[in-house]
């Protein structure tokens, strides 16, 4: 294989709109990192680029649900995002963020080049317009019924429940979320990318030229979009967040979030080379140079078929791969911010590194446990058990103590110093421990290059593992009791030492890309320079010279705790509770005595209000819950099942008189146990002044199920 000239890494631009978790560092930032610092260990010449991905309608939402600007939005979330990246050991070159001029620039000009050459399609078409608000719908400003799955809450863009790609037109029953009102229909002109006219070139060079090289979800999921038929794709929006459409006729409109994203990573490459007296123009322009994006796979399509389209069009290499990783799901669920179903890099830092004095240990622990269970080939599940097993079973009991046993030893045994080797008194032992760093080594450095992260590092413990068979075999200890009765007893201990002190430094090597402090760590235990760490050394057993005398061990990993694990384990339901307990607040709390007027609660958008869903139901029993006062247990029909209720109204309604009633449910909510009885959904009531209670109920009886809007 030729080595590349240069190498540009992308890792995918995250959305500054809020905090990111583990699942999106696993996914793209993780991964991309070690490839990187295996890289520059390599003396490859490497750019890493990252930023704030800060357009699109996902930030102005935020600002809203903030009750603050898409500015504000952005300017508080990239420095925290970027902040925690650094933490963790993420070193990027540079991480610039699209609200930046010189992105700005960037792509316009690009979108200009390609409007210039012909290369971009206009066309007027009929799109969703919100008269209340006089603005264009963006596909995430309209919600309806799904096509596929009659999913009640489907955006313009796609149906979170089953998962399907959807265009505003296909929804049923379309509203605009900013006012809640019907759309209606109107005239507008975008810009267009006519992917369909290179669906020649996609074939040949995804399904052709890569089909072997590139991982085979990515491949896969490409030749189901062409071979579905691709269709031109709008390049502009109706939006005032972005970049400016820089033409005259483009007035009030702005690039498409995803074209000038990924342009970002172009701007990121300019800034950096600005920093740094470097010329941009080669990583982007020379055919040697090796273009590699880091993302999950929810961005396959943008990085695999329409950015490579732009890049084409625009006169720019193509990327040589995108490993993109599935999904990390946390404890048996997908991982969500939304739902508190998630562990925030932000909180992660908070309570393990800095609590723990600093302790970057962690951040490796966290590094090592996420590439453990990295989802290269399928989605993996990231459980507080399984880091546990993970940092105390390997990283703690294997790699640590190897290193930890032969720091000690050689301080008790060697005076502290590398020892001497003594020829004459080598074994088969010394000979193969020797050949397996070799081998090691260059198992790890295929395994790199072909991005296997989870294997690699699976390699280097095991690389561990043989150090500490090793040394129970040779058993020093046991040598230097022996020393009256055996006169070589020093000399087979120093040889012992000094493999085990070679293969440390090999060890430091091996795992700087997967745990860079960790390796700094061994470096300053080596009194060595960060340079030793460089690829080449590795393999051999002359890194550490004798006589060298080494400073005492340091603490590399430290053992996780049953307690601290509980204690995670129970915030993260208790997290999910209190996001679910904001729904409650929604509505009104079962008692009345809440009810007394305190005003009006705060404002909500129509999306908050678009997340109940209330139905008509019709009470077929109702009973006294006992021991419970206030509690009474009903069923209610509510067309297409039956439900058990728990409502605080006992004190003012007699249960025999109101079966047969009809009510309104909430019927979306988190079931929630009373009394051992489970509540699968509410009821609800009015209080006028006197604290008297009402049902709110249809003006004539319809049938039970029927959806309130
Ligand atoms: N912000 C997008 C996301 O989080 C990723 C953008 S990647 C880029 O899904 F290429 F467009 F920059
Ligand atoms: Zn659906």
């Amino acid at each position: 294989m030729n080595t590349p000239k240069r190498y540009l890494i992308t890792a995918a631009l995250p959305y500054a709109n809020g905090l990111k978790h583990i699942g999106h560092l696993a996914g793209a930032y993780l991964p991309a990192d070690i490839y990187v610092r295996y890289l520059k260990a390599q003396k490859r010449d490497v750019v890493f680029v990252c930023g704030s991905d800060e357009h699109g309608t996902a930030i102005p939402i935020q600002a809203t649900k903030e009750g603050t600007t898409a500015q504000a939005i952005i300017d508080k979330y990239h420095p925290i995002i970027e902040q925690n990246f650094k933490d963790l050991g993420i070193e990027f070159d540079i991480y610039h963020r699209t609200s930046d001029p010189l992105h700005h620039e960037t792509a316009s000009a690009f979108f200009k080049d390609l409007e210039a050459k012909g290369d971009l399609e206009t066309k007027t078409s009929e799109q969703y317009f919100d008269e209340a608000t006089s603005t264009f719908l963006a596909d995430r400003y309209i919600k309806g019924t799904c096509p596929n799955c009659n999913h009640p809450e489907a955006y313009g863009d796609q149906c979170e429940k089953c998962g399907k790609s959807l265009s505003p037109e296909e929804l049923i029953n379309p509203v605009s979320t900013l006012s809640g009102q019907a759309p209606i229909k109107k005239e507008t002109t975008h810009w267009y990318l006519p992917l369909n006219k290179h669906e020649d070139f996609l074939r040949q060079w995804i399904l052709n030229d890569h089909v072997k090289d590139w991982r085979a979800a990515v491949v896969g999921q490409c030749k189901s979009w062409i071979d579905g038929g691709l269709q031109p794709r709008a390049v502009t929006r109706d939006l005032d967040w972005g970049v400016k459409v820089p033409l005259v006729s483009g007035a009030g409109k702005v690039l498409y979030v995803w074209f000038d994203a990924p342009i970002g990573y172009i701007s990121a490459t300019k800034q950096w080379a600005l920093n740094n007296g470097k010329d941009w123009t080669p990583y982007w322009n020379d055919k040697e140079t090796k273009l590699v994006h880091f993302i999950g796979k929810d961005n396959i399509v943008f990085h695999c078929i329409i950015f490579p389209i732009m890049l084409k069009l625009h006169g720019n290499i193509l990327p040589e791969n995108v490993p993109a990783n599935e999904f990390m799901n946390l404890e048996g669920d997908k991982m969500s911010t939304s739902k508190g179903w998630s562990i925030e890099m932000d909180d992660f830092i908070n309570k393990w590194i800095k609590k723990d004095n600093g302790g970057n240990g962690l951040a490796d622990s966290l590094r090592f446990y996420l590439t453990a269970i990295a989802p290269e080939s399928k989605d993996s599940e990231f459980t507080w058990k399984g880091f546990q097993e993970s940092v105390n079973g390997e990283l703690v009991s294997i790699f640590a103590n190897f290193v930890n046993r032969t720091w000690v030893l050689m301080h008790k045994l060697c005076k502290g110093k590398v020892p001497a080797i003594h020829i004459e008194f080598l074994d088969d032992e010394d000979q193969s421990i020797l050949i397996s760093v070799k081998e090691s080594k260059e198992k790890i450095t295929e395994l790199l290059e072909q991005y296997k992260f989870r294997e690699a590092q699976f390699e280097v413990i095991n690389l561990a593992r043989l150090g500490n068979q090793y040394m129970q075999k040779k058993e020093p200890w046991i040598l230097a009791k022996n020393m009256e009765t055996d006169p070589n007893a020093q000399a087979k201990i120093d040889n012992t030492m000094h493999a085990c002190l070679q293969l440390c430094a090999n060890l430091a090597i091996l795992i700087n890309p997967f745990l860079p402090f960790t390796a700094k760590k061994m470096c300053y235990m080596m009194k060595v320079v960060d340079r030793m760490l460089e690829w080449e050394n590795a393999g051999g057993f002359n890194l550490l010279k004798v006589g060298y005398s080494l400073r005492p061990p340091e603490l590399l990993f430290r053992k996780i705790e049953d307690e601290e694990i509980e204690a995670e384990l129970a915030q993260l339901k208790s997290n999910l509770n209190a996001k679910k307990t904001t729904m409650d607040n929604i509505t009104p709390a079962a008692g009345p005595s809440d009810a007394k007027d305190k005003g009006l609660k705060p404002e909500i958008v129509f999306d908050d209000f678009g997340k109940i869903d209330l139905r008509v139901g019709t009470i077929i029993e109702a009973k006294k819950v006992e021991k419970a006062d206030k509690l009474l247990q009903l069923e209610v029909d509510l067309g297409s099942e039956r439900r058990t209720i728990l409502s605080g109204i006992a004190m003012h309604f007699d249960p025999a008189a109101i079966v047969g009633k009809q009510v309104v449910v909430v019927a979306n909510l988190a079931p929630r146990k009373m009394r051992g009885i489970e509540s699968e959904g509410m009821i609800l009531t009015a209080e006028d002044a006197s604290g008297k209670l009402y049902f709110v109920q249809p003006t004539e009886a319809i049938a039970p199920g029927s959806r309130i809007s």
